[in-house]
Formats: structure tokens, sequence, C-alpha cells
């Protein structure tokens, strides 16, 4: 099997994220989350999130964890949501990308995942 590339730059980002929201919005447990988002706000905003995330950019402007403390209050999360996001974006990326900054992005996005979890979930 030929062996995937890792994620070089914003194109790779943007890549992986249509990909994962790809997966996202057919989900029977997260997809519900996603059925009134304004997409052409949210998706360049998630690409400028983890590029940030891997590339140290500095350009995300935001509050990930009061965004999702307010999605709760109106829509509750659980467990079982957030290990399938996880779950859905570690296949995302390794459907398409593998090496450091691959490895780098799948922790930072469990980690988080966890801090949202003990932030949010009570
Ligand atoms: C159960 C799991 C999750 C669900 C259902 C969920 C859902 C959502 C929704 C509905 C939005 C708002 C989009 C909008 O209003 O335009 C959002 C924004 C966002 N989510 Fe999540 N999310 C989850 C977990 C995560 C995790 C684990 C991360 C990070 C690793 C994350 C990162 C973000 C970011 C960066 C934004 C944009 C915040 C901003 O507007 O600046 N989400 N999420």
């Amino acid at each position: 099997m030929e062996k995937l590339d890792d994620i070089k730059n914003k194109n790779d980002i943007i890549k992986l994220v249509n990909s994962f929201y790809a997966e996202v919005v057919k989900d029977e447990l997260i997809g519900l989350f996603f059925k009134d988002i304004n997409w052409e706000n949210h998706l360049p905003t998630m690409y400028v999130f983890w590029e940030n995330v891997l590339f140290y950019t500095g350009n995300y402007i935001g509050n990930p964890m009061l965004k999702h403390k307010l999605i709760h209050e109106s829509m509750p999360f659980n467990t079982e949501q957030f290990n399938r996001w996880v779950l859905l974006f570690t296949q995302s990326v390794d459907k398409l990308y593998s090496g450091e900054k691959a490895e780098l992005i799948k922790e930072r996005a469990n980690n988080i995942s966890i801090v949202m979890q003990l932030k949010i979930l009570q």
C-alpha cells in the first residue's frame, strides 16, 4: 500500500476538515448538532482553528470552550457523543495522512475533547 503524506499546509487541513464534516453530518449520534449550522462561517473558522493548532499561526480568534458550553445549555452533549466526535476525527486523519503532524493533530483533538468534557459535562 502506498504511504500517505503528512499534513503540510492549510490546503491539507481544508481537505481534512471537509472530509471530517462529510462524516459528521451523516452520523446518528452527532449529526443533529450541525443541522442548522452556517457552513460558510463554520468551515473557514475550523480551517483557521486547526491551522493554528498545528502550525501556530496565531490567526484563530475564538473561545471554543464557551461556545460548546452555550450549545450544551440548549442541546446537551454526552460522553458517547464526544467519543464519536474523536473517532470520526481520527478516522478522517488516518484516511488521508500519516506522519508527525497527523499524529499531533489527533492527539490535540483528543486532549481538547477531554478538557471540554471536564469543563462542560457534570
Ligand atoms: C460532541 C462533540 C462535539 C460536537 C457535537 C460539537 C459541535 C459543535 C457545534 C454545533 C459548533 C458550532 C458551530 C457554529 O455555530 O457555527 C462547534 C464549534 C466548534 N467546535 Fe465543536 N463540537 C464537538 C466537539 C469539539 C471538539 C472536541 C473540538 C476540538 C478538538 C471542537 C472544536 C470546535 C471549534 C474550534 C468550533 C468553532 C468555535 C468558534 O466559533 O470559534 N468541537 N462545535
